[in-house]
């Protein structure tokens, strides 16, 4: 795909609108090229980066499949180990971990359930290792009885969302980022605007308007105690009569246990529905999850799309999107970071990331139940030329 950019030097001022995962890799990287860049968010690293369990998972997000979203994943989980070494020397260590995943079913219904997975994982070319219960508790010895199948997935990793948000801050401070603790109601002045607000880009910009919405997820953070099983180390992606969640390890005996995914607009309540759906399924898999100490509840707004794709590309001329990654923004910061930098620079992105381009949503369905924000008005301030 080329960029359709006009080159900049890398004198050029860059505004992120959006500090997450995804504002922060793209500032990261410009600023490292030498643009001057600053960030726009009264609260960098929190939102739904902060909520995230931080799974690296294309493969087990895979189905049903969505071969554009796989391609994307797959690209972009290639690039995580240089992103985290980088990081690592940069700024901090966001902790990637290479265990590897489990996909476990609990009954029949899910057992033919994960049977399916595996063939269509396979007709993807990615070959997966079936195992009994006993075999797979051969592993994870805290996965409980009722656990009668496996699939072992060793390419899907995981990574400390918060640790790697604290890597990034750190990271783009190094690199001599800006920082503008504001809530963006218009677009900024810069050379280049890159809106990576997440589900709070439709609000932006007209484009994104119809296409991005929130769809709310609830997570749990747990600590096992003193005589109860650690967690596993690996993450584990149960089904569950028929419903999906993940528990995914982190270190000092904790892990992350998500998600449900609602469509309720911009609430970011935790619910009792949600959190008794959570527990119930979880603590099948791992009984002795009801005894780890519950630390925290929370709940984050993913940026969905009508494709389930990212929207990444220019806008119109010096406006660029680094948003609607769904439920795949941790995932897609390395690869999207590359892109956006390529556009700065005026270069071909990634072909890869040609189906994930904004053109597509001009002629596109509106997105269901439209829940975006409707204060948008685009009231661009003054832009130098670029
Ligand atoms: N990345 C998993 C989720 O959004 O729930």
């Amino acid at each position: 795909m080329s960029s359709g950019v006009s080159p900049r030097g890398s004198s050029s001022t860059v505004a992120v609108v959006g500090g997450g995962v995804i504002g922060l890799s793209c500032a990261w990287r410009a600023a490292s090229a030498g643009f001057t860049v600053t960030v726009y968010d009264p609260a960098p690293g929190s939102g739904a980066s902060h909520v995230a369990a931080g799974m690296l998972a294309p493969v087990t997000e895979a189905v049903p499949v969505e071969p554009e979203v796989f391609a994307l994943g797959a690209a972009s989980l290639r690039r995580w180990p240089d992103f985290a070494a980088e990081l690592a020397s940069a700024g901090a260590d966001p902790r990637l971990r290479t265990g590897g995943t489990l996909a476990v079913a609990l009954d029949p219904g899910d057992r033919a359930e994960l049977d399916r997975i595996a063939e269509q994982l396979s007709r993807m070319g990615r070959a997966v290792e079936a195992l009994s219960g006993r075999q797979v508790r051969r592993v994870e010895p805290s996965l409980g009885p009722q656990v009668c199948q496996a699939l072992s997935v060793p390419g899907d990793l995981s990574v400390d969302n918060r640790a790697l948000l604290n890597a990034l801050l750190a990271a783009c401070r190094g690199a001599g980022v800006q920082f503008r603790a504001q809530h963006c109601r218009q677009l900024p002045s810069a050379d280049v605007v890159i809106l990576a607000a997440g589900a709070h880009s439709a609000a932006l910009h007209p484009t994104l308007h119809r296409a991005i919405r929130p769809v709310k997820g609830e997570i749990l953070r747990l600590r096992c105690r003193p005589g109860t099983l650690p967690p596993p180390s690996r993450t584990v992606r149960a089904i569950v009569g028929g419903r999906r969640s993940y528990l995914v390890p982190r270190d000092g005996g904790r892990l992350v246990l998500g998600a449900t995914q609602r469509e309720v607009g911009f609430d970011t309540d935790v619910t009792p529905g949600g959190v008794r759906e959570l527990l119930t399924d979880a603590e099948r898999a791992l009984p002795a999850l009801a005894e780890y100490a519950l630390e925290e509840a929370v709940a984050g707004l993913r940026p969905g799309s009508p494709d389930n794709l990212p929207v990444i590309g220019e806008l119109e001329p010096g406006v660029l999107a680094a948003t609607g990654h769904h439920r795949h923004g941790i995932l897609l910061a390395p690869l999207t970071a590359e892109a956006v930098l390529a556009l700065l620079r005026g270069e071909a992105v990634p072909g890869v990331v040609g189906p994930a381009a904004p053109a597509r949503l001009a002629c596109g369905p509106p997105v269901s139940g439209d829940t975006s924000d409707h204060s948008y008005r685009h009231s661009r301030v003054a832009r130098s030329a670029p």
